[in-house]
């Protein structure tokens, strides 16, 4: 009997030993490979892998990455998902409607850079987005891209209130998030879902909603329109400056983009429109902050290839249109008299005892809002930023007086003319402010031949309507009291139309009192530059 206990006993044991050993086996089995899932994720999560271009500088300027990318990227298939999210809130068919530019061949608009970080591909905007625009001969013409333009479609202020006003919609929550980017062709995995929908679309929302309430700057200054932003307020609202206490008179700092070809020949000047910064190295530095990029997350090769590009080669095509050679060459010595001390001997040669100086408001008297609004406060504020990267802080920014004389190279592509873009075309620019236009379209990338600009005057390109630019109160103005216009004492006065004057460089020194051949002869020579 006992015999019999024991024997059963010992095949219970067996069969308990083997079981216990399938199970240690498969614990053992199931732990290996829930490291190596930890462990892969652990390395997808530290992935930090821009889409470069380094062989090709304009791919990279185009496309590559400033850093920015790295804080504030957006999920590939969620930027695809928003715009059909929220279609109410985008104004037209997707990220082309806020002037974006597609090229062949590439899935995301020029002024996007791709980075692989925390686990997802992440798009975010880059240099290009600002500077980089198209031109038309014809309406029928495929536009011409061209890289170092001022980015003449994009609309910022509308971006930001359409992602924006999304983040505000009940839409905007994971689950349709996801939806959104799935049904926009993104495929996640189960553990990605889990990070999109606990982590990211609410950390997104939270950024937007947070990005609406710092740039509350926007709702005390006329719409830009396309082509234009603010360029100090953002840095203000960043630094969370109480931007509703600041004085009244240095609220509005909206300026068309510029060129930014020829920077080494730009060395030394005193440039952005203000004139408050000498060195190059820090107007490309401060720009990257513009894109979200910051010492710890700056992506400092790729900067250096941008930066190299924007020295070295970045030049403006020609004229790509026939010139009148006799009105151009009358037109050169008119230009070497009136223009070239403050602008350059050419578009190639910008010597000139004042280029790349000040110009007081008190003699330009060009509209003051942007000089007022970038301060002596915040000059300071710039200077103490990144104090644990003693090489990195910036030394050059100082507050001015006026604006800057700039050289003219690529003049053609640079409509509207002024800091705040304020007159269509060159013709314009050379008539006494009562006589340029009081209200114009901006938006349209077709050459004004004639008058050397963009066309200006069509509301609208089938159906779609321009961004109607207002210098001043033009209708009803009773009820809406307009900005003194010309400013009245060289001070910004905030309302409806501040920052928008079209007034100023004026006067004989500016050559609009010459006679209009003289003027239609500068204007064919500004073609050469
Ligand atoms: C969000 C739009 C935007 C982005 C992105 C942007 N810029 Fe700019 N950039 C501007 C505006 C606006 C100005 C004019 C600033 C002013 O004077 O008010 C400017 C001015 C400049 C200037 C000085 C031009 C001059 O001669 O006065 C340079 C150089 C420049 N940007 C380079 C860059 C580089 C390099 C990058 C990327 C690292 C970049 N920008 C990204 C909008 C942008
Ligand atoms: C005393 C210096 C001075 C003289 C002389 C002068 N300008 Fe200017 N010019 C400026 C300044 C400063 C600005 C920028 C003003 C602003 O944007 O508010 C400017 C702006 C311009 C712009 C617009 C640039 C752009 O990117 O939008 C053009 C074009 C221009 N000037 C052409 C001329 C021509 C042509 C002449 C000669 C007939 C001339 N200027 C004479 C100082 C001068």
């Amino acid at each position: 009997m006992s015999g019999f206990l024991s024997r059963v006993g010992s095949h219970l044991c067996r069969a308990g030993c083997w079981v216990w050993r399938r199970r240690c086996r498969f614990a053992g089995a199931a732990l290996i490979l829930l490291l190596a899932w930890a462990g892969y994720l652990y390395y997808d999560y530290r992935r930090d892998e821009p889409q470069a271009f380094y062989e090709n500088p304009v791919m990279q300027f185009k496309y590559g990455s400033t850093g920015g990318d790295r804080l504030a990227g957006i999920p590939v298939g969620i930027w695809n998902g928003l715009p059909k999210l929220c279609r109410k809130y985008f104004p037209g068919e997707g990220w082309q409607s806020l002037g974006f530019i597609y090229e062949d061949g590439m899935s995301r608009p020029i002024g996007t850079s791709l980075r692989r970080s925390l686990g997802f591909e992440r798009i975010f905007l880059n240099c290009a987005a600002c500077h980089v625009g198209t031109y038309r001969a014809e309406p029928s013409d495929k536009p011409v891209v061209v890289v170092g333009m001022p980015a003449n479609h994009l609309e910022l202020g509308k971006l930001e209130k359409s992602l924006t006003d999304c983040a505000l919609d009940e839409s905007f929550n994971p689950w349709q998030v996801i939806q959104a980017a799935e049904d926009s062709g993104a495929k996640y995995s189960l553990f990605d879902r889990l990070v999109l929908q606990y982590v990211v679309v609410p950390a997104m929302r939270e950024l937007l909603i947070f990005a609406r309430f710092r740039f509350r700057f926007l709702d005390n200054e006329p719409d830009s329109g396309p082509g234009r932003f603010d360029t100090f307020n953002p840095a203000k609202a960043l630094l969370n400056w109480p931007l509703d206490l600041v004085p009244r008179r240095e609220m509005i700092g909206i300026v068309d983009f510029p060129s930014v070809w020829n920077q080494s020949q730009r060395e030394g000047m005193w440039l952005h429109w203000d004139g408050n910064n000498n060195s190059v190295e820090e107007r490309n530095r401060s720009a990257a902050f513009g894109t979200g990029a910051v010492p710890t997350t700056l992506d400092t090769k790729s900067l250096s290839v941008i930066a190299d590009w924007l020295r070295t080669q970045a030049k403006p095509p020609p004229w790509p249109f026939p010139i009148d050679p006799v009105r151009a060459a009358r037109g050169k010595p008119l230009y070497e008299t009136y223009c070239s001390a403050c602008h350059g001997m050419s578009g190639k040669d910008f010597i000139g005892a004042r280029v790349g100086k000040v110009e007081p408001i008190a003699h330009i008297r060009t509209d003051p809002c942007r000089l007022d609004n970038y301060t002596h406060a915040l000059a300071a504020e710039q200077g103490n930023l990144y104090s644990g990267f003693p090489d990195l802080r910036f030394r050059h920014f100082r507050k001015t007086d006026g604006y800057a004389n700039m050289p003219l190279d690529g003049i053609w592509l640079r409509g509207p003319y002024l800091h705040n873009g304020s007159v269509p075309t060159l013709r314009d620019l050379l008539e006494p402010a009562a006589k340029r236009p009081a209200f114009f379209y901006r938006g349209y990338d077709v050459i004004d031949r004639e008058k050397v600009g963009f066309l200006s005057n069509l509301p609208s390109e089938k159906g779609v309507p321009f961004f109607r630019y207002e210098t001043r109160c033009i209708e009803n103005c009773a009820a809406e009291p307009p900005a003194p216009s010309p400013p009245a004492d060289n001070v910004c006065v905030p309302g409806k139309w501040a920052g928008n004057s079209n007034a100023g460089h004026e006067g004989k020194e500016y050559g609009t009192d010459l006679p209009p051949e003289d003027k239609d002869a500068i204007v064919e020579y500004l073609k050469t530059f």
